[in-house]
């Protein structure tokens, strides 16, 4: 599959470069040499989401005598995803460049919608900008080496798609086996819904500025967990821990449901990717990134979203005082 889909694209190329996560690359080392093409491992994980990396490779990429009509493959999780749109939207003001993610959550969220974005010690993804790459494999083989706790990164993110109006996903996410089994056919469905429903939400608002937002669900407090704790809370452990949140909020604002609430609850649970963290409520820590964050419309309005379990159009982005909001958050 890796090889068609590569070589179908690469023919009409003068050269084409892999930008491959350096796991990734040790794992499929005998498909990926098969191919005979230029090899760039990048090595795994968030660090390599720097300016320093953006920089190694450009200059690697000139070595290489890489042109406009030169193709990057970016093949790894979001991490690679990210920086190789990155690099090829500003190559030469621009070059062509295919992806195949390799984790679940680069399948269900990162590999659609263009947004390239690199950290900087003043936050994550603070560089960036949206470049679309010219086409994308989705091959659920890869999730065969991935490890179980990657999978839950991807399975928070299908939980967030599905309660923010897409019942299917829910659905087909209560049938656990075949979810944590990675059942292939199942999985393959399954990631086709969330690509179609994060789609069908880029396509109403490409640059972010509006409808876009409700994707953030769970985001504003998983961000800050995050940052809270250092990065020892994984991203989408945090995030569904925002998501419990934020929805208790929401619940006490009067605009969601209980039962709808204990749905969001009962799904986190079933993952078994809910943690008792509470105690990052009381940090100052955590309410100074809670301020930081770059949806806020000031420092002491915090932007949530505000999920409607049963109709995309209606979740929305509303903004709290900094002061209610913690007595909200902390109400549960
Ligand atoms: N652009 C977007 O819209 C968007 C959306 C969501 C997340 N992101 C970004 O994506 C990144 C997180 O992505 P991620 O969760 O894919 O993480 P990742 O890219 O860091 O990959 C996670 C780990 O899995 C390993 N790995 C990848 N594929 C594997 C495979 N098939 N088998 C074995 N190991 C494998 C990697 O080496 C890494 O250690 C963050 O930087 C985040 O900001 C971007």
């Amino acid at each position: 599959m890796l090889k068609k889909f590569i070589l179908s694209h690469s023919i009409h190329y003068e050269n084409t470069v892999l930008l491959i996560d350096q796991t990734v690359g040790q794992i499929y080392e005998r498909e990926i040499s098969s191919l005979g093409l230029e090899v760039i491992l990048i090595p795994s994980g968030e660090t390599s989401k720097s300016r320093r990396m953006k920089a190694e490779i450009e200059d690697k990429l000139f070595v290489l005598g890489c042109s406009r009509n030169s193709l990057l493959v970016a093949i790894g999780g979001g991490v690679v995803l990210d920086l190789v749109g990155f690099i090829a939207a500003t190559y030469m003001r621009g070059i062509d460049f295919i992806s195949v993610p390799t984790t679940l959550l680069s399948m269900v969220d990162a590999s659609i919608g263009g947004k390239c974005s690199i950290n900087t010690s003043e936050g994550k993804n603070l560089l960036g900008l949206f470049y679309l790459a010219k086409d994308t494999l989705i091959d659920v083989s890869f999730l065969s080496s991935l490890p179980k706790l990657e999978v839950l990164e991807g399975v928070a993110e299908m939980i967030k798609h599905g309660f923010l109006g897409e019942r299917s996903i829910i659905t087909m996410l209560n049938n656990k086996k075949k979810v944590v089994s990675l059942d292939p056919y199942f999985m393959d469905k399954l990631i086709a819904k969330n690509r179609k429903f994060k789609r069908s939400v880029v396509a109403l608002d490409e640059k972010d500025r509006d409808m876009r937002q409700i994707l953030n669900f769970g985001h504003t407090i998983g961000h800050a967990v995050e940052i809270a704790s250092q990065y020892e809370v994984s991203h989408g452990r945090s995030v569904c821990f925002g998501m419990l949140k934020e929805s208790l909020i929401a619940q006490e604002l009067g605009f969601l449901k209980r039962e709808h609430r204990e749905q969001i609850i009962r799904m986190i649970d079933l993952f078994d990717i809910a943690i008792d963290i509470d105690d990052i409520l009381e940090k100052d820590h955590f309410y100074e990134a809670l301020a930081m964050d770059k949806k806020n419309s000031s420092r002491d309005k915090i932007a949530i979203v505000i999920p409607n379990i049963l109709k995309t159009s209606h979740c929305r982005v509303d903004h709290i005082e900094a002061k209610k909001f913690k007595s909200l958050i902390t109400s549960g």
